[in-house]
């Protein structure tokens, strides 16, 4: 099933495993038509459990069709841990897929979560992020395809609900010393702007868990309320909302939660 609005599409799945399928199906036809007419492919991924099928399909059955040595791989967010804890996301990226693709270690832009002060490894990866190279350069977005997925709370990235990254206008990353989620610990986190300079943004959820954070982040934000963390970020075009059904019940009509 396929839903559309102005500012986004929405998919059903049966369940997660789906979802993810086709996400990975779509996502190697993204990264060879970027390939073909810009010569490289620039991808954003997000950590969290959700992802981890889709990241284990991309290292198994759409391996090979993947362009591995155009693909820039940058990242959402970062927990301020070392890179081999099991909180880091690159880690778990590493583990469930980056160890296993062809990918040069070159184009594998990790954030320096082990980096002190943070604000420092923000400052960082914003340098690394504005040094790729971009066909078009200022009219260029940031990135080709932007993953993404949304936290009970309707956090998105590191960016938790009621934070000042929300405001943020200027910079690509910033440093957020308070987690709004377990694991608590500082992250490190692409701000609303630089989420939405992308040709594509993809979100991946599942399960009864979002459906609140759905329903408020696909919610018209009242007047004088603040729009829910996901719903900043908004690409030139529609973002994909890929679900599974159990998330879908976000799409009924139901009570939702009070934007903050
Ligand atoms: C993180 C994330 C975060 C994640 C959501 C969903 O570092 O935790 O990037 O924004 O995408 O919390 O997480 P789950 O997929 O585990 O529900």
């Amino acid at each position: 099933m396929v839903l559309r609005d102005v500012g986004r599409r929405v998919r059903v799945f049966p369940d997660l495993a789906a979802a993810s399928d086709a996400l990975a199906a779509g996502l190697v036809r993204r990264a060879a038509a970027a390939v073909r007419l810009r010569g490289r492919f620039r991808l954003v991924i997000s950590g969290g459990k959700t992802p981890l099928g889709l990241y284990a399909a991309l290292a198994g059955a759409y391996r090979d069709r993947m362009p591995w040595a155009a693909t820039d791989l940058f990242f959402a967010d970062e927990r301020c841990v070392a890179p081999r804890s099991v909180l880091s996301n690159y880690g778990a990226a590493w583990r469930s897929f980056l160890s296993r693709v062809p990918i040069p270690r070159s184009r594998l832009h990790r954030m320096q979560g082990e980096l002190r002060p943070i604000g420092k490894a923000a400052r960082v990866y914003a340098e690394i992020v504005g040094s790729v190279p971009r066909p078009g350069r200022g009219a260029e977005p940031l990135f080709d395809l932007v993953l993404l997925g949304i936290g009970p709370d309707g956090h998105t990235a590191s960016l938790f609900p009621g934070q000042p990254s929300l405001r943020e206008q200027r910079a690509t990353v910033v440093a957020v010393p308070r987690s709004g989620q377990a694991p608590f610990v500082p992250r490190l986190t692409l701000t609303p702007p630089a989420l939405s300079s992308s040709r594509d943004v993809w979100f991946l959820v599942a399960g009864a868990d979002k459906v609140d954070a759905l329903r408020a982040t696909f919610a018209p934000v009242r007047r004088g309320g603040t729009a829910p963390p996901a719903a900043l970020v908004r690409p030139p075009g529609p973002a994909t909302w890929f679900l599974d059904r159990e998330a879908a019940r976000a799409l009924r009509p139901g009570r939702a939660a009070a934007p903050s």
